[in-house]
């Protein structure tokens, strides 16, 4: 038997999953940590934890599950997209990481807009220059760090920093590349113009690669440090987000994957590079070879609940905390809950968003604020959801969701009522992790692709469908809803500017 692991240097933590040749999840390990904010509105982390998580969770994955080293025929990376990190000509590690959360870059996308124009810029990349994304951090390094700019001689990603680690290789896959916005979107690698234009040698740049491809094979140091033999291949993986919606069979057009984590996804892959001519949904490339997607990214989904349980209820259990807001009606009697907690990206890029309960009288007591929160994120997603359905060539068969909020069947109740779309559910519940390692077994040949990896191995395990009178009611709420950033965005501007 052999078998595959996928790596997944997120946010919060580094994990370890292994599978077998059927797709069956042999066993996972993690290895936690945090994130810095050395100032307001700054996230960086240090690469060396992305490293050590990935060598203390697979040395654990091999003691845990007995599986013979020498049976490990494949490695595929995932992890959070769009951060930097720096090295220097011996792959030292310059500066921390700065990472997709973080906010500072408003003046250099502005800049970035000046210099290539926002049309011209939509129509290489994709995409608007947003805070999150990796070309604006590069320009602050040159403006603000001159000293650091200077020493540069590699840009790589999170994921790819561990990649460098495992295998000694430069190389990335063309969904994290997108991210960075330097990508050319219809040719998949690296845009001449855009590097031109922001003063970045091509040389600084790692190779690009399709998700499922080789793109080296695990070192001798590597080996030492992990416990598996030399020469294992390394996958090139994908970012996160596409590599979630490869671990939920969202590699298809027709299919879209709504990831309810710490931050909100909606995910829809399409048959071509297309764009929205205004930038507000992220098109990159998919780890699936000739697919891209669309896509829209709120920052704060189940970290807006995980926010509100810590704040208003500290201690208590999710299901405890949700159970009392099911009574509440479908539009919580007028409450709103804006969940711009950490800023927001889709539809509104803008680092100064904030949150709000909107509309509160003295009938309203706690389940209704819990409800709000649950509808507030929905809401927001199903901003992005109809940013997608208006784009043009993209069909909705079917919504596939997942992640850590989606367990709750009230949470998916509301969210298939906003959307007034049926949701799924999958067997598969391992996100990002699994695929990458199926890209792993399909770089390996276990699969002939991405698609038929995904059809061996997920299947549909249930189903919310859409109840009328919640239609109903929430469409009659959530024009109110879509009024108030518009009508708040001046005291946001004012209170951001201040404080
Ligand atoms: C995607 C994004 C986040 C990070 C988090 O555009 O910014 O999903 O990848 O891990």
């Amino acid at each position: 038997m052999r078998y595959f692991i996928g790596i997944d240097a997120s946010t919060t933590a580094t994990k370890a999953l292994l599978i077998d040749e059927q797709g069956d999840v042999v066993g996972v390990a993690a290895s936690s940590y945090d994130f810095q904010t050395p100032r307001p509105l700054w996230s960086e982390q240090d690469p060396a934890l992305w490293w050590n998580g990935a060598v203390d969770s697979i040395r654990r994955l091999l003691a845990d599950t007995g599986v013979p080293r020498h049976d490990v025929a494949g490695i595929g990376l995932t992890g959070q997209m769009h951060g930097l990190v720096l090295l220097d000509a011996q792959g030292a590690v310059l500066r921390p990481a700065i990472l997709w959360n973080d906010q500072r870059t408003a003046a250099q996308c502005d800049e970035i807009r000046r210099r290539l124009g926002k049309a011209r810029l939509v129509a290489i990349t994709g995409n608007d220059a947003l805070t999150g994304f990796t070309a604006p951090k590069i320009l602050w390094v040159q403006e603000h760090e001159p000293e650091v700019w200077q020493q540069v001689r590699h840009i790589l990603l999170p994921k790819d920093y561990v990649r460098y680690r495992l295998t000694g290789s430069f190389a990335c896959d063309v969904a994290d590349g997108a991210g960075t916005i330097l990508f050319d979107l219809k040719a998949r690698t690296w845009s001449p113009e855009m590097l031109a234009q922001l003063n970045i040698p091509a040389e600084y740049l790692p190779a690009t690669h399709e998700g499922p491809d080789i793109t080296g094979y695990l070192s001798h140091d590597a080996a030492a440090a992990t416990d598996l033999p030399v020469g294992i291949p390394v996958i090139a993986g994908g970012g996160d987000q596409a590599a979630q919606a490869v671990g939920v069979g969202a590699v298809q057009p027709g299919i879209v994957a709504l990831t309810l984590g710490t931050s909100g996804v909606v995910f829809a892959t399409t048959g071509g590079p297309y764009i929205e001519p205004e930038g507000r949904l992220h098109a990159f490339c998919h780890s699936v070879p000739g697919r891209w997607h669309f896509m829209g990214v709120m920052l704060s989904a189940a970290g807006s609940l995980r926010w509100y349980r810590d704040t208003m209820a500290p201690g208590e259990g999710f299901d405890e905390l949700l159970a009392p807001a099911a009574a509440v009606p479908p539009g919580s009697e007028g409450l709103f809950f804006l969940p711009y907690l950490t800023g927001e990206r889709t539809p509104y890029p803008d680092p100064l968003a904030r949150g709000a309960f909107v509309g509160l009288t003295v009938r309203h007591g706690q389940p209704h604020m819990t409800r709000a929160v649950l509808e507030g994120v929905a809401y927001g997603l199903r901003d992005s959801f109809e940013l997608i359905t208006a784009a043009g060539n993209v069909t909705v068969d079917q919504v596939r969701v997942s992640g850590g909020g989606a367990k709750s069947p009230l949470w998916r109740q509301i969210l298939a009522d906003i959307f007034n779309a049926e949701l799924v559910t999958v067997n598969t519940t391992e996100g990002a992790a699994y695929g990458a390692a199926l890209l792993a077994g399909v770089g390996a040949g276990v699969w002939p692709d991405v698609t038929a990896a995904c059809r061996r191995t997920i299947s549909v395990t249930g189903s919310t469908r859409p109840s009328a009178s919640g239609v109903a009611a929430y469409n009659r709420w959530y024009p109110a809803y879509r009024g108030l950033y518009p009508a708040l965005k001046p005291t946001f501007d004012t209170v951001g500017a201040d404080s």
